[in-house]
């Protein structure tokens, strides 16, 4: 197949092209880059051995993305392409509105009008908001206590995506809903390259261990967990990647979500304890104030996307610690200097 990429220069994105090539298929990239780098995409290119289509453009720009159409012959779209910073969308919530709903009602628009009726949507955890129930099944509750914008978007896209699916019989949209995205390719090129500081704890964690930052700040000990610190479901990028692939395998019309995750939970201090094993080094940390807004628990359990998409997670949270810390040891900056 081929596949329009949206947001493919970014985390996620990059790993899901190799797999999406590993797996024989070919993509055109589009993204406006700004919040990632075109260096991203050459080095995917050089793991497959491929060049990739790329076009910088803002997906939310109807005529730049109507000329791909015009272009290439698409038979999906993966939309990676959103804002994603939780505290940042608190502060500019009209930009992620605008950002996120805009880009996607764009895209759906020339998917239905170029008959590309294939979409695979990058959806979040954090449509869960406070998880009523553990382990997280599609059947939870979704849309009770988003508290912040970048989760509202998610919720909202998904409600888009299904009102589409009604009014167009033809057209399916499969919500992957991702759980903790850790780990990086086991080749140490490609990564995680958050600009400033790190808002999530595994490149913070990696980024204290190469020395960049001084101690991790664990927020929070008194939750009801294992360890009193907050417990996650994480799972590994080329896992998560792979995800995507296999969804490509079982569109059916209609709008369907799946939790891609791996059903344990991590606390804050085992990860740290793994990414010290990775790195062979000591990782101080301190235990502030709770994060606004931070649940407890949340993990899910991943038996729909298991049966239906014949999907699994099989590399396990040590092997992203171990990937996580090639990356960042061979490329403390990230993609800069690029
Ligand atoms: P990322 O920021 O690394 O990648 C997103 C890419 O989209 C970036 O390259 C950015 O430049 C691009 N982009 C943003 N707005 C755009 C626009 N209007 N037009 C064109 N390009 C645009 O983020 P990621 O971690 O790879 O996440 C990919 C998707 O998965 C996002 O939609 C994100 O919300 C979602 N997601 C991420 C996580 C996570 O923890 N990383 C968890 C759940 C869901
Ligand atoms: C956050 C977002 C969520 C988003 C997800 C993936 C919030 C409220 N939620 O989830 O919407 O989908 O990222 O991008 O921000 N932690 C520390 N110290 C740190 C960083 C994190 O102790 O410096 C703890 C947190 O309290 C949490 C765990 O580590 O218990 C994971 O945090 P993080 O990586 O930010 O992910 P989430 O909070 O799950």
């Amino acid at each position: 197949m081929n596949i329009l990429v949206t947001g493919g220069a970014g985390y996620i994105g990059s790993h899901t092209l190799v797999e999406l090539y590993a797996a024989g298929h070919t993509a055109v990239v589009v993204d406006n880059l700004s919040n990632s780098s075109q260096e991203s995409l050459r080095r995917v290119e050089t793991i497959v051995g491929a060049n990739i289509p790329f076009v910088q453009l803002d997906v939310a720009d109807r005529t730049a993305l109507a000329a791909v159409f015009a272009e290439h012959k698409f038979d999906a779209a993966i939309h990676f392409a959103g804002l994603k910073a939780v505290g940042e969308s608190v502060a500019k919530p009209l930009a992620y509105y605008r950002n996120n709903i805009d880009s996607t009602l764009a895209l759906v628009e020339l998917m239905l009008e170029n008959s590309v009726n294939n979409l695979v949507f990058s959806s979040s955890a954090t449509v869960y908001g406070d998880p009523a129930e553990l382990p997280l099944t599609e059947q939870s509750r979704v849309g009770v206590g988003i508290t912040n914008p970048y989760g509202q978007t998610k919720f909202m896209i998904e409600q888009i995506l299904r009102d589409v699916c009604v009014a167009n019989p033809q057209f399916s949209a499969t919500l992957l809903r991702y759980f903790n995205p850790v780990g990086a390719h086991p080749s140490g090129t490609i990564g995680e390259d958050p600009g400033g500081l790190p808002n999530n704890l595994l490149p913070y964690v990696t980024q204290v261990a190469i020395g960049k930052l001084d101690s991790v700040k664990v927020f929070g000990n008194d939750y009801d967990t294992v360890d009193g610190t907050g417990v996650r479901d994480y799972i590994h990028v080329v896992d998560l990647a792979r995800g995507h692939i296999a969804a490509l395998g079982h569109m059916q019309p209609g709008a369907q979500a799946y939790n891609l995750a791996t059903g344990t939970g991590t606390s804050v201090l085992e990860l740290i304890a793994a990414v010290e094993q990775a790195a062979s080094k000591n990782i101080p940390y301190e235990v502030v104030a709770r994060r606004p807004g931070d649940v407890a628990a949340c993990y899910a359990s991943p038996a729909l996307a298991n049966t239906e998409l014949s999907w699994r997670a099989d590399l396990t949270i040590q092997q992203a610690c171990v990937d996580s810390w090639r990356w960042q040891s061979q490329n403390p900056h990230g993609y800069e200097n690029h």
